[in-house]
């Protein structure tokens, strides 16, 4: 936190214009906590529409917002972009601008945080933020060595730990948002069709990237059943207390066939629940990210279907290791909240 005679924090956003970094510029600039801080939010085209909405939807009077140029392949500009600043909120993707062809192309994520972790060691950022994800080859103890998207950024996770004085860690389940795209949920005959690759009766945690991550990385008070009142959260609570923890956020588990029951509940349309093959699971993910993502995206699913149902965080977790509401005092959204929040209609 900062006294009103110190200088106001900056803190550097990277993926600011997408689901995750959205939230969290959002939250950031509206939480008291933090003392008025400055944001700059790291974009590789200030001038693209997502960048210019950013700023629209999101500028406070004070002028508290910037976007800046950077990339995280280009190590300059992640300097240029971290210099001076006290935190970072730091994202990796498995999707770039070029398709995966081999496997061997998803090390790009772990050229990225490479950077991204170097780039905050030279900078001096006392406090770092990273969307993580757990090891899956240790928690399937071997069976799935291939979900990359996950381990690397474990592996990013450890470097970060290594490397750097404070990381705090969140810990991100299965994203609403993922509805919008075909291989999640589809309109057929007019009904709509929920249909990852999972049995019906089988749990799993989701939740709102953008409302969610904002709240648990630094949450906006306002009257919500997801945050109770002056709960601040990591970067407000700061090093001390949130140095090297693990935070999942995720809601609470939910059978995957109760999409339809709740969506036809809040909606009024008619909906199913029909899991797709593992077949057309796979070319969906030829489709959008290349080749080499396809058994990534399946053995993640093939996992996700048998993980053993007392755990949490994709089998990863004991309930009791998750301390994100005694320290945090906020929990992710249900499917109802984030409907209701969104506005979605299907399809
Ligand atoms: N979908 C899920 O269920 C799920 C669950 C857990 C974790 N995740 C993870 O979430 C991550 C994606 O996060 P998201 O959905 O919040 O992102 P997103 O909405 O896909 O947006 C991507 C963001 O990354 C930025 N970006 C892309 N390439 C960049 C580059 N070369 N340099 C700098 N910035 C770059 C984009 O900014 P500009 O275009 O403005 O540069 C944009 O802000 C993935 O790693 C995925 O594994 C997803």
């Amino acid at each position: 936190m900062t006294s009103s005679n110190q200088h106001p924090r900056t803190i550097v956003v990277l993926g600011s214009t997408g689901s995750q970094g959205r939230g969290v510029v959002d939250s950031l600039l509206h939480e008291t906590n933090l003392g008025s801080c400055l944001i700059r939010a790291v974009t590789r085209n200030v001038n693209s529409a997502a960048a210019r909405q950013l700023l629209h939807d999101f500028q406070t009077p004070d002028n508290r917002l910037s976007l800046v140029t950077g990339d995280v392949y280009n190590s300059q500009s992640l300097h240029d972009a971290f210099r001076g600043a006290y935190g970072v909120f730091a994202v990796t993707s498995e999707r770039t601008s070029k398709r995966i062809e081999k496997e061997e192309d998803m090390k790009h994520e772990l050229q990225a945080g490479w950077n991204i972790i170097s780039a905050a060691k030279s900078c001096h950022i006392q406090h770092f933020v990273l969307s993580s994800l757990p090891n899956m080859k240790e928690v399937t103890a071997g069976r799935f060595k291939k979900i990359f998207h996950m381990d690397n950024k474990f592996i990013i996770e450890q470097w970060a730990k290594r490397d750097l004085p404070a990381v705090t860690c969140l810990i991100p389940g299965f994203f609403f948002t993922n509805l919008s795209r075909p291989e999640y949920c589809r309109r057929e005959n007019g009904v709509v069709r929920f249909c990852p690759p999972i049995p019906g009766s089988k749990s799993v945690q989701w939740l709102d990237p953008v409302h969610d991550m904002g709240v648990f990385a630094a949450s906006r008070l306002h009257p919500d059943l997801n945050a109770v009142s002056f709960a601040p959260s990591v970067f407000a609570l700061g090093i001390l207390q949130t140095k090297n923890k693990n935070y999942v956020v995720a809601g609470p588990k939910m059978r995957m066939e109760d999409f339809a029951t709740i969506f036809e509940r809040v909606t009024g349309q008619s909906a199913i629940y029909s899991p797709t093959t593992m077949d057309e699971w796979a070319s969906a993910a030829s489709r959008a990210v290349g080749p080499g993502f396809k058994e990534d995206f399946c053995q993640m699913m093939e996992w996700v279907s048998i993980a053993p149902d007392d755990k949490i965080c994709y089998g990863a977790l004991d309930p009791a290791d998750d301390h994100s509401w005694n320290d945090l005092h906020v929990r992710a959204s249900t499917f109802e909240e984030w409907l209701e929040r969104t506005g979605w209609t299907g399809p």
